[in-house]
């Protein structure tokens, strides 16, 4: 008999493990008679700022237009270069040109996987006003060098947090240390909604106070716009969702943690390179994405046992199409390229079960024993 698939990502497991509390705070939702901008979103804006330790967090209907909004609050404006990496989620990119602005990219750290720091200074222009650097796969990027380049030249810093919610840098959490920073809650998130969610989270009442009034229109006063705003709303049941959750992440990141730990240990001595957290950070495990040079026949090999895997990404975004070939900084991107054609995902999520775990492991000391 073959065993049960294991996909890469499991939603609904999240769901049934969290299922009566969810159940619950949808239904005080429909009962309320408030379903836009009420009490679940004030009281999860108000928990998730405590969460992180910062000052404000303004949701929004997603990361991507979180991302954009920070960008915004924070003064970039159409035609400012703003830095960043092709090794990320499009969305990331697609947000800054939402605002018009234009992405530079520069390599990423081949053990970290994030942005390099030291390629920065190298692409800065006179029309370069901002930083992003993404926390990928859930390990932090170098926020005290990112941040200090910063100050030398006088830009702003978003983060990019969508992967990585509950990450530290010793004992502080990203999100905490740029101008603003910029969360995703698409279900598959450590912290996920089941819908679209977002926020921005910064110490600065200016940025925060102008992603409030971008979200609704440009409204200060009710129907009044005193400058172009959006709809980016989170919704009642999307908060009060999160307000369950939020109370786990910590737990929830732990035992992705442990997961990790034990499938790498089958890795210690065979030719696939497993995540490296960078020390000193608190590494959440968003995604657990393996380095190598047989990923293919990796790949056929898990799939074969009935372990799901996947791409994250099959391209980075400067090889994809709406981006190939425009975007400065793309012609020098060797550790970004490299990677591409050898990574791979497992399966990693709070909910594995230990015989799923213990699968995925003697699958991979299997293959590492077989090279
Ligand atoms: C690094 C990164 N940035 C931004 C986003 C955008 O988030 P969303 O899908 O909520 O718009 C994502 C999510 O896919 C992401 O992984």
């Amino acid at each position: 008999m073959s065993l049960p698939f294991i996909p890469v990502a499991s939603p609904l497991k999240q769901y049934q493990s969290h299922k009566s509390a969810i159940d619950e705070a949808i239904n005080r939702v429909l009962h309320s008679g408030r379903y836009i901008l009420g009490k679940e979103v004030a009281g999860f804006e108000e928990e998730f700022a405590g969460y992180l330790g910062v000052r404000h967090c303004v949701t929004v209907a997603n990361g991507t237009e979180a991302v954009c909004l920070a960008l915004k609050a924070c003064g970039i404006r159409a035609g400012d270069e703003v830095i960043t990496v092709s090794h990320t989620a499009v969305a990331t990119v697609a947000a800054i040109e939402l605002v018009g602005a234009v992405p530079v990219f520069v390599d990423i750290d081949p053990v970290s996987r994030c942005m390099d720091h030291t390629m920065i200074e190298s692409a800065l222009s006179p029309e370069t006003r901002a930083i992003l650097p993404v926390h990928v796969y859930g390990q932090s990027a170098a926020m005290s060098e990112i941040c200090a380049i910063a100050l030398r030249h006088g830009l702003r810093v978003v983060e990019d947090c969508a992967q990585a919610c509950g990450a530290r840098i010793g004992d502080r959490k990203v999100g905490t240390f740029g101008h603003a920073a910029a969360f995703s809650f698409y279900p598959t998130k450590n912290l996920g909604a089941i819908g679209d969610g977002g926020a921005v989270a910064t110490n600065d009442p200016e940025v925060s106070e102008r992603v409030r009034v971008l979200r609704e229109y440009g409204w200060k006063e009710r129907y009044i716009s005193s400058e172009q705003g959006m709809n980016s709303r989170m919704d009642e049941i999307q908060a009060a969702i999160l307000r369950v959750k939020l109370p786990f992440l910590d737990e929830e990141n732990a035992r992705r943690r442990a997961i990790a730990e034990r499938f790498s240990s089958a890795l210690d001595r065979g030719s696939v390179i497993p995540p490296r957290p960078m020390p000193g950070t608190g590494h959440v495990m968003h995604l657990y994405v393996v380095e190598s040079p047989e990923r293919d026949a990796l790949q056929a090999f898990l799939n074969e046992r009935g372990i799901g895997t996947a791409h994250h990404y099959p391209q980075a975004v400067h090889q994809q199409g709406a981006y190939a070939g425009r975007v400065r900084g793309s012609d020098n991107l060797p550790v970004t390229e490299r990677f591409y054609d050898t990574l791979v995902s497992l399966p990693l999520y709070p909910e594995l079960q230990h015989d799923e775990v213990e699968r995925i492991y003697t699958a991979l000391a299997d293959w590492c024993a077989s090279r």
